[in-house]
């Protein structure tokens, strides 16, 4: 590109004047060439994707068969603005259904979303100033600490250790960064970790955000997708409305990433606000959408089927990777299993190759096996496999995983 005056104009926080410059490569992108070059080696070779995150299926026929429906409606056809009232009551009612979350307040404790990221992007212009501290869980999904960095704010990540169950150590953070938390954002079923809240730990959040006048901010994007037992919000723990809101999303539990909605629900002047910002930033998503969603949540059934599925699959995937040695555990919720990486790989032929990280072994997992997953090393270094493997019907996901088998037994792991 010719060098330009529009170079100098860009803000500091996306870097400024050496904008675009780095060479350095983001891990998915790494990840990305891996593919693009494994492929490239092995142009008949059957890539198997483990590493994508979200769902391999489409949304259900007969919810595209509702948004046909509502799109043929003229009432639905312009700006939304922050919605009407299908979606908020439709909500209400799945918050109590399916998570025994009492008496939300249509009207008032719900507002819809164009999909969690969107309003996890627009929810720091609401509560970040400069110097604000955000407590974030890592590794995780980074959108609110990213905004809130853009708006002058801090980021404390609190690490997520097998030891701990990959909940975060509301006692480690230091006095200096709590007296300026602003924010702590969660989020369980727990990409990546794949890792569920308990009950009692989202009790002692509460009573932690009380006691430090912080704001709880649940991404619950995974929430209902479980594979045993009722699901869990965080908005079903006694004095969680005082604290704190939730995200939901149609992303995975319906199989709608596309589609972009959810919503947000819970304390009131939460919602409020982020209702006033959101004005502010979209129009709203079109309203045949945010129908088609209330229609979803109305038919908690078809998460339930979804959530199934990947059972299946994770008990399948579980009993592969265990037989190659890996420490496999089935996660109780969300399409991710999340294991310790191991430290070197020997192959039939004796030859040994070291790993200094889950990075290495992504990398020559896909390169060697044909097998993509993510790496994370942010806490240890741990690989995450995805059940959102594309497989249309049982054979084809029997036979998937036999082939996963048939590659990992040709190495000897080491952990
Ligand atoms: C933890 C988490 N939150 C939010 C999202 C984004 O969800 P949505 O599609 O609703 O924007 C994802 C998607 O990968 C996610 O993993």
């Amino acid at each position: 590109m010719p060098e330009s005056y529009i170079q100098n104009l860009f803000a500091e926080r996306i870097g400024g004047s050496q904008y675009g410059k780095s060479t350095a490569i983001y891990k998915f992108e790494k990840i990305k060439r891996a593919k693009r070059a494994a492929i490239a080696a092995h142009p008949r070779g059957e890539i198997i994707d483990m590493g994508v995150g979200e769902p391999d299926e489409m949304a259900f026929p007969e919810v595209v068969e509702r948004l046909c429906l509502e799109a043929r409606k003229p009432e639905n056809r312009g700006y939304a603005d922050n919605g009407d009232a299908a979606l908020k009551q439709a909500a209400a009612t799945y918050l109590d259904q399916v998570f025994g979350v009492k008496a939300i307040n249509p009207d008032t404790e719900v507002i819809h979303s164009i999909g969690s990221k969107a309003a996890l992007s627009i929810l720091p212009a609401a509560l970040i100033n400069p110097g604000d501290y955000v407590l974030m869980t890592t590794p995780g999904y980074p959108v609110f600490g990213t905004h809130a960095k853009y708006y002058g704010g801090l980021v404390h990540n609190l690490p997520l250790t097998q030891q701990n169950q990959f909940l975060p150590d509301l006692e480690s953070i230091p006095a200096n960064v709590l007296a300026k938390a602003k924010v702590l954002v969660l989020n369980y079923p727990n990409n990546p970790t794949g890792a569920s809240a308990t009950p009692e730990f989202f009790a002692k959040v509460v009573t932690f955000a009380k006691q430090n006048g912080v704001v709880v901010i649940h991404d619950a994007a995974y929430a209902a997708l479980v594979f045993e037992g009722k699901p869990l919000s965080f908005l079903a723990t006694p004095g969680a409305r005082d604290v704190g809101i939730e995200l939901h999303s149609a992303s995975k539990t319906f199989n709608m990433t596309g589609w972009r909605c959810g919503f947000v629900a819970g304390n009131e002047l939460l919602v409020k606000a982020y209702g006033d910002v959101k004005d502010n930033t979209d129009s709203g998503q079109f309203l045949a959408i945010q129908h088609a969603v209330a229609y979803s949540l109305q038919n908690p059934g078809i998460t339930e089927k979804i959530a199934a599925k990947y059972s299946r699959r994770m008990d399948a995937l579980v009993e592969v990777l265990s037989r190659a040695g890996f420490d496999a555990r089935k996660p109780n919720g969300s399409f991710f299993l999340y294991t310790r990486s191991p430290k070197a790989a020997v192959k039939q032929d004796g030859t040994r190759v070291e790993f200094h990280t889950a990075e290495d072994v992504s990398q020559w997992l896909i390169t060697e096996q044909l097998i993509s997953t993510v790496p994370w090393d942010d806490a240890g270094a741990y690989l995450r496999f995805s059940v959102t493997f594309i497989a249309p019907g049982e054979q084809e996901e029997q036979r998937i995983l036999g082939e996963i088998a048939r590659r990992l037994k040709q190495v000897q792991f080491i952990f």
